[in-house]
């Protein structure tokens, strides 16, 4: 358990993961390929990395003792979810377990406005932001003309997946506006909005994946397609590349560190926010980089050299998202013409009940023509409806 032993890789290595969903699932895939002892802990074995550990244990993230029990024979712990027991983490760190990414960051970034604080103490590019206790606050704020229209609201804590966004036009939308503890940011008027992996080990080795360009479904505010590499400048990549390697160093992470960017039509670029550890914006990378970045965090967490991030062929990712209108058992109605065409690589998390807007999967089209690629992309999302018979 101590970390002053000699670690011999891979079978010395007893890595634990909080989470045990898809994310969790293409760890532990990762894991397999070196044959690593790769340890879960979330609420069911029926979830997706539930058959692809070590062993699983059933209990919560959130959880002290779920957490410091599951922690406290490993010799490194991680994350595929941001909102888990930072005390537990704290504990297990003074008792010799590795934790990555730390809890100091993480207890940073899992709160969206201490994670703008963040970037603004460090003079870091992020759009403005104000604080709110509650809703009532808030809506006090707009009737005084202090906060005024449009306008971002988003949740401090325990957003997910556009789950704790709103974005608030006018007078019209104060029934959607969110309870709780709270920021607001100026609308921004996005241009594009592209993401950066960056990865970093404890003997300071840092490394970036090309940034990739996210298409959002308006509706779902889910990610629908991502594009990598990026239509961007050299400057703008340039940048964002630095910016990227400023803040997993600033944030003093080893592991990975998803950063979200915004650029916008005047030719800014705002840190949006950022996730530490793997990321939707990063699955392309199992089918079209070097090394994926779930070998990645594995090569980072561990202190091993980090792998290669040059990308093999350009990629478009593709989210198999649940139908709309359809819950339960999952049926994947389309996936032979998937299967039948050249460079179509699906990945499927082995989620049983499928719900409007669910990830339940993504598809990677690789193509040396990235206009070819697009045409596959658009005819996965056509072709592939996941829904259930009742
Ligand atoms: N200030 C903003 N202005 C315009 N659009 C925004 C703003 N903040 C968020 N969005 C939109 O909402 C999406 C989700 O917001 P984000 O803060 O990334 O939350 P989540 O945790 O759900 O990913 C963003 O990717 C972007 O499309
Ligand atoms: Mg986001």
């Amino acid at each position: 358990m101590s970390n002053k032993k000699k670690l011999h890789f891979p079978n010395d290595y007893k890595v634990g993961v909080l989470g045990g969903g898809q994310l969790g699932k293409m760890l532990a895939l990762a894991a397999g390929k070196w044959g690593l002892p790769f340890y879960v802990l979330d609420a069911s074995k029926d979830f997706p990395a539930g058959a692809y550990s070590t062993e699983f244990t059933e209990g919560s993230f959130k959880d002290f003792d779920d957490v410091y029990n599951f922690g406290k024979d490993k010799d490194i712990v991680t994350i595929e979810i941001e909102h888990v027991n930072t005390d537990a983490l704290f504990k297990l760190q003074e008792e010799g377990v590795q934790v990555h990414p730390n809890p100091q960051a993480l207890n940073i970034i899992k709160d969206k406005g201490l994670q703008k604080q963040f970037y603004a103490d460090r003079a870091l590019p992020t759009s403005p932001f104000r604080l709110y206790a509650n809703e009532d606050e808030l809506k006090l704020s707009i009737k005084d003309n202090r906060l005024i229209f449009p306008f971002v609201q988003k949740t401090r804590t325990a957003g997910y997946d556009g789950r704790g966004v709103a974005v608030i036009r006018s007078a019209d939308d104060m029934d959607k506006i969110l309870k709780g503890p709270c920021i607001t940011e100026p609308l921004v008027d996005i241009d594009k909005e592209i993401a950066i992996v960056v990865a970093r080990n404890a003997s300071g080795e840092i490394t970036t994946f090309p940034p990739v360009e996210m298409d959002f479904n308006p509706v779902a505010n889910l990610v629908e397609y991502l594009y990598c590499p990026a239509d961007i400048s050299y400057n703008v990549l340039t940048k964002a590349d630095e910016l990227a390697r400023e803040i997993i160093e600033a944030y003093d992470i080893c592991g990975l560190l998803a950063v979200e960017f915004f650029l916008t039509k005047q030719g800014e670029i705002l840190i949006n926010e950022v996730a530490p550890r793997t990321h939707n914006s990063g699955h392309h990378t199992i089918d079209s980089c070097q090394t994926s970045q779930f070998e990645q965090q594995l090569r980072a967490i561990l202190n091993l050299p980090l792998g290669s991030t040059t990308m093999t062929s350009p990629a478009i990712m593709v989210n198999l998202l649940g139908e709309a209108g359809h819950t339960g058992p999952a049926i994947y109605e389309g996936m032979d013409k998937c299967l039948q065409t050249e460079g179509v690589h699906v990945h499927l998390y082995g989620k049983k009940i499928t719900k409007p807007f669910r990830k339940m999967g993504h598809a990677t089209v690789v193509d040396t023509d990235l206009a070819k690629a697009k045409e596959k992309a658009t005819f996965i999302k056509n072709t592939l409806r996941i829904i259930s018979e009742e």
